[in-house]
């Protein structure tokens, strides 16, 4: 037995003293940082890898955003390849599913769609779900009857000009200023409309000029897989799906079979990048660095949603945790980013994070709320609110059975739930809007802690941080006091 005589901290434990600064504005500093050795962010946040935070629509918008998100694995291996290409086609100035009409709606119909969809053209699909034509506001404008059908005044497919699948945003331009054109379908081979092209999305400003993309001009989106030998196979299909990169993700991940899955999937996919974990010790964060990892996932019991440290005894304060395997990493001669994983409720807990040594954090429960998460938001007393749920709780496990078996439960395995001892809790946290308002939050708080720590860079926050363990006290003080909120 050993009894470590120093303490664990977290965030709250610590505050980190403010140094002199040559950074004379938030604007000038840069957040960008490794997510692995070879994938950058422009912003050092992660969305995480549970079922009530990152799909495709979380991942889209973690990407356009300049951080990115890792599609969870609770689902059947076609339904997440299915959401990695998902975000692999969400190209920005491509509408991939425009709003349509059917040939024989009434001009009336057509008009009040578009005024409720505020768009300028919709395509028009026949009964077989072929591409009939579009029809345009300029189409409507002087149209004599309003009783019309749609197909009497739609530009036909005969008349119409369309551009190929992949076609790039250059040539689009091109087709669309050659032809005089305001709109233009995209088909794939079969001659299915699998998108439309509008010079409106063509010719904006680049909405988002710090988006995470591969070097194809492709939102990145990360796919986390386990170590059963049936996660091989599904580690295949995301790779295969467009995933840049695995996340190999087990609640302990200092264990020998995440070591031997990590060798394994290192020694069958070379050219992928794969993090790894969860750890929180050094020994852990040494082991999976030599075992072959690209980035260190780290955070045992910090989460919101966690109780493995109530249930178990097993824990590390994440603060400590992240120096730690900073260190671990060290040891093991390699240059592997950590990746803070979970207890992130503030900015400031952002900012304590990658001045400890993390290169990115990723966050759960904050995105949880956010519109872009799984799930709908319900009223609860009076409030908006979306669920939430540790993926080792009891609703997630249910939820896991059901999509593995994907019958109902018979009676026998109803019996073993009695068996399960979860390690998560299920929670609602109030609907936040959407998650580039949070980020925005976030980030500014980062600017502002880069200004307050001397630093540019976050290599440089690195270097000058210096925490200050502080007192239930200097706790106390740190909040608001004295005054009540508005
Ligand atoms: P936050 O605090 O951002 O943390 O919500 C998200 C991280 O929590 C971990 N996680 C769990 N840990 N039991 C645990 O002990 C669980 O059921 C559970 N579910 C998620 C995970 O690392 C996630 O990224």
């Amino acid at each position: 037995m050993i009894l470590r005589a120093a303490k664990g901290l977290t965030f709250d434990d610590v505050l980190l003293a403010p140094r002199r600064s040559p950074v004379s504005s938030r604007g000038v500093v840069d957040t960008s940082t490794q997510l692995t050795p070879t994938i950058r962010l422009h912003i050092p946040i992660v969305s995480a890898n549970m079922d009530t935070v990152t799909e495709a629509e979380m991942a889209i918008a973690m990407a356009r955003h300049g951080g990115i998100g890792i599609i969870h694995r609770f689902m059947l291996v076609e339904q997440q390849a299915q959401q990695v290409r998902r975000v692999k086609r969400a190209e920005g100035f491509m509408v991939e599913h425009p709003y349509a009409i059917g040939p024989d709606a009434s001009l009336a119909e057509a008009r009040a769609l578009m005024k409720r969809r505020e768009v300028g053209g919709l395509v028009v699909i026949d009964a077989g779900g072929d591409l009939a034509g579009l029809i345009t506001q300029r189409d409507l404008l002087l149209a004599p009857d309003a009783l019309l059908r749609v197909h009497e005044v739609m530009t036909p497919r005969s008349r119409l000009i369309t551009a190929p699948l992949g076609v790039t945003p250059a040539q689009a331009q091109a087709l669309l200023f050659q032809h005089r054109l305001e709109k233009l379908p995209v088909l794939d081979a079969a001659g299915k409309l699998a998108g439309l092209i509008t010079a409106q999305d063509l010719m904006k400003p680049e909405q988002f000029p710090h988006a995470t993309k591969d070097d194809r001009g492709r939102l990145r989106v990360g796919a986390a897989i386990g170590v059963t030998p049936a996660d091989r196979s599904r580690a295949e299909a995301l790779l295969e799906a467009g995933a840049d990169l695995l996340v190999l993700d087990i609640a302990h991940g200092h264990a020998d079979h995440c070591l031997q899955m990590l060798q394994a999937l290192r020694r069958d996919f070379p050219q992928a990048q794969i993090v790894a974990g969860n750890v929180a010790t050094r020994a852990g964060a040494h082991d999976l660095a030599e075992a072959g990892a690209d980035a260190i996932k780290v955070g045992i019991g910090p989460g919101s949603i966690c109780t493995t440290r109530v249930v178990t005894g097993f824990g590390v304060p994440q603060l400590t945790a992240i120096i730690d395997s900073v260190a671990g990493v060290q040891d093991s001669g390699r240059d592997i980013p950590i990746i803070a994983d979970g207890g992130i409720k503030t900015s400031g807990d952002l900012v304590k994070a990658l001045a400890a040594g993390a290169s990115t954090v990723m966050i759960g429960s904050l995105f949880a709320g956010c519109e872009e998460s799984p799930g709908v938001p319900v009223i609860r007393d009076g409030q908006k609110v979306k669920v939430v749920r540790g993926m080792a709780s009891l609703g997630a496990a249910m939820a896991r059975r059901a999509a593995e078996t994907l019958e109902q439960e018979s009676a026998e395995s109803q019996g073993e739930w009695d068996k399960v001892v979860p390690e998560g809790v299920e929670a609602v946290v109030p609907y936040r809007g959407q998650v580039h308002e949070i980020l925005q939050q976030l980030v500014g708080g980062l600017r502002s802690g880069l200004s307050y720590g001397g630093a540019f860079t976050l290599p440089e926050l690195w270097e000058n941080a210096e925490f200050i363990e502080i007192t239930p006290a200097g706790v106390r003080e740190s909040r608001h006091h004295d005054v009540q909120k508005m």
